[in-house]
């Protein structure tokens, strides 16, 4: 028995039992063997929306949400940030190191080599409406890719995993520029094989009709930082999604577009879109007081604030701050920074807020900037889907290669009848119905 132990006594029988500790936490499965009766199923922990359990052993991201610390495989969210490309933190994510020269070269072109996408899921994105949000429109493509790679079936050979995470980091921007340009009905434009990551995907988004886009290097360095920041966040509700559904052994593009379903929704990220119709709805600097009031009496969110991790500020939401200013430099002030820096403002004087520890998150400014930079609302969760890719297939690889993982499937508490059984009247309609047939 290790030293680190728990001793638990079950008042219901007096028996006394000793469970080990491993990393400040016991084995859900090490409370079974505490029964009142040999026949007994054995105690279970009951924790709806995983508030205290830990589902997996992770290497890729650490987050300590009271000290407001976020590192990527060791290294502080702000260095990475201010130093490396995006392209560099996907690999540091997927591997564990960042890349040398010659591995970054390689790593490039194999991602440059996979951002074209076969003409028919063209066809399949013209099926949509004009209005169709891009969300629902990455979601349904990215499903649709397993249809052209049956190969990623087999998901247990790493040559074959490698070259399908290569295809989804390469084309998501591809994606969701498409989806983008389909929703102003604006014709495609294809991958330029010439430009880095993040200018590439300013090429298929604004491109019209200029020979070469050039995309302003300010404004391609904040999205670059942008997709930093959003690249992984450990087991957040979309990543626990992509492990549920990768435990299942679906093809990662089948994962993959679960995980955006989660995305999507507006207490994840589509928060960013949610910040911006609030600002709208808020309208100026002087109605703050009376929507912070709105708020604390009942009547909805704050959006773009509040953490189940972070319980003090979120790092990345301290460096969008910094990454606004740049980028409105080239932009001009985006008015709806002005109501947001006053709802912050009172937000973090205001006890009920404080109580909480409630700050804002990285969705609070995210959507503002992406505003100035000229993205619709609506584009504004498919921005925040391209980067956290890297960290869906990081966290699905490693689940793969995690002895210890089977397929997710959680126990419940039954809360409904007892057996019981039809009555007279019933058991003679059955009968009848069974005869006629
Ligand atoms: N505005 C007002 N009150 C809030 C907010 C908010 N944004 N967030 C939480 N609270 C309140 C809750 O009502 C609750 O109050 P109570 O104790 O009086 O009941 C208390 O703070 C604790 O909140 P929970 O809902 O228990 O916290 P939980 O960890 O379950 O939720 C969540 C976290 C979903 C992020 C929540 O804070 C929220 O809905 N925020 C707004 C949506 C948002 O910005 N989401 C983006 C998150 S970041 C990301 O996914 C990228």
């Amino acid at each position: 028995m290790p030293n680190e132990t728990l001793t638990i006594t079950d008042n219901r029988t007096g028996k006394t039992y000793t469970v080990p500790v491993y990393k400040d936490s016991i084995r859900a499965l090490d409370l079974r063997q505490i029964k009142v009766a040999a026949d007994d199923f054995g105690l279970l922990s009951y924790d709806p929306a995983f508030m205290n359990t830990a589902a997996c052993q992770s290497a890729v991201t650490f987050l300590d949400g009271d000290r407001g610390i976020l590192r990527y495989r060791g290294y502080p969210i702000e260095q990475l940030a201010e130093r490396c490309t995006f392209l560099e933190v996907a690999y540091l994510l997927l591997n564990g190191e960042l890349p040398d020269a010659d591995q970054l070269e390689e790593w490039t072109s194999e991602i440059t080599h996979h951002t074209m996408i076969h003409e028919n899921l063209k066809k399949l994105m013209e099926g949509f409406h004009y209005d169709a949000h891009p969300m629902g429109i990455l979601m349904s493509t990215v499903a649709a890719l397993s249809t052209f790679y049956p190969e990623a079936r087999n998901i247990h050979d790493p040559e074959i995993r490698k070259r399908q995470i290569a295809r989804l980091i390469g084309k998501m921007p591809t994606l969701a520029a498409y989806a983008y340009r389909h929703s102003l009905g604006l014709p495609y434009v294809y991958p330029d094989n010439d430009l880095g990551y993040t200018k590439n995907f300013m090429n298929m988004l604004w491109k019209r009709t200029e020979p070469k886009f050039r995309a302003n290097p300010v404004l391609a360095r904040a999205l670059e930082v942008l997709f930093i920041l959003h690249a992984d966040h450990e087991q957040n509700c979309s990543t626990s999604t992509m492990r549920a559904v990768g435990s299942s052994y679906a093809d990662p593009y089948a994962t993959t577009a679960a995980a955006i379903a989660a995305l999507s929704g507006p207490l994840h990220g589509g928060a960013n879109e949610e910040v911006l119709r609030m600002l709208d709805e808020i309208g100026s600097k002087a109605r703050v007081p009376a929507y912070i009031e709105q708020i604390k009496a009942g009547h909805g969110k704050l959006m773009g604030f509040g953490h189940r991790v972070y319980k003090n500020y979120d790092p990345r939401a301290r460096i969008i701050k910094q990454v606004a200013n740049e980028v409105f430099e080239v932009t001009g002030r985006n008015p709806k920074l002005d109501i947001a820096l006053e709802l912050e403002r009172i937000a973090l004087e205001d006890d009920f807020f404080i109580r909480r520890k409630l700050y804002p998150n990285v969705d609070f400014y995210s959507g503002i900037i992406y505003q100035a930079m000229g993205f619709t609302p609506d584009v504004f969760t498919v921005l925040f889907g391209i980067p956290r890719t890297v960290g869906w297939l990081a966290q699905w690889q490693e689940m793969l290669q995690d002895s210890e993982q089977k397929i997710a499937r959680p126990r419940q508490l039954y809360t409904g009848s007892a057996e019981r059984s039809l009555r007279a009247e019933e058991l003679e309609f059955e009968a009848a119905v069974s005869t006629a047939a």
